[in-house]
């Protein structure tokens, strides 16, 4: 699943002479993906010098040397293993001071850019994209959330203390997702079966924030067994 996801992103950074947008996700299911693509950038020498990369989202509250901030994620993951310039990769703040006009900047900052090309996501267990919780309107731009409780505990794992998971996060919206030019969504392990026939087999609706993804018209869907063992 992963050699798949990073080959299709490898060949787009491959293939562009230009500026290649690229939105990216954090969490369990992309780390094998990043662990792919910096192989394949090592072993080709290939540059990522014209790449710009937009985050999804970022805590509220940490820092970028924290270590479960998005930020160090990124970094530590890929950022660090390829020759992009830091300032080409892009995440909301966390810290920001005002909040709200980080949302706006960050909206701001991937329009004047020219929109993402290619989206990575992963989903919630709750269908959730990006940190867009269940009851999102569908035309929301970045903003902030509150963390539904299963979300918070699904991310707790990779917290010393689960108390300290935030609360909040900055995420882009429902609406910044979908003006992606095209969409890769990655399913991973027996934990996401029940939001994989969800998706597949329910309707669109704010309650299952991934459905939206059908009314997209380019999206690849990459999913390994485990998740797909409810749909025939
Ligand atoms: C991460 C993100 C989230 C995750 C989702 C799945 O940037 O936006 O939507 O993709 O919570 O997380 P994992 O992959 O840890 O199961």
């Amino acid at each position: 699943m992963s050699e798949k996801a990073a080959s299709m992103l490898f060949s787009r950074v491959k293939e562009s002479k230009d500026q290649l947008s690229l939105g990216l996700a954090t969490g369990g299911t992309p780390q094998g993906t990043y662990e792919e693509l910096k192989k394949m950038a090592r072993e080709t020498k290939q540059t990522f010098t014209h790449v710009k990369t937009f985050n999804l989202d970022e805590y509220v509250g940490l820092s970028e040397d924290h270590h479960q901030s998005y930020r160090y994620y990124m970094n530590t993951h890929l950022f660090n293993h390829i020759d992009i310039p830091e300032e080409q990769t892009y995440l909301p703040n966390g810290m920001a001071n005002n909040l709200d006009e980080e949302c706006r900047r960050y909206e701001r900052l991937i329009e004047e850019n020219g929109g993402v090309d290619i989206q990575l996501l992963g989903i919630g267990g709750n269908g959730h994209i990006g940190f867009n919780e269940p009851g999102t309107p569908f035309t929301e731009k970045t903003h902030i959330v509150q963390l539904a409780q299963e979300t918070k505990q699904a991310n707790a794992r990779f917290f010393e203390d689960p108390s300290e998971v935030p609360s909040r996060a900055i995420t882009m919206g429902i609406s910044s997702i979908m003006c992606a030019k095209e969409i890769i969504l990655l399913v991973s392990g027996v934990n996401k079966a029940e939001a994989f026939s969800r998706l597949m087999e329910g309707e669109v609706n704010e309650l299952f924030p991934a459905s939206v993804l059908k009314t997209h018209e380019h999206v690849s869907v990459i999913v390994d067994e485990a998740a797909a063992k409810r749909v025939n």
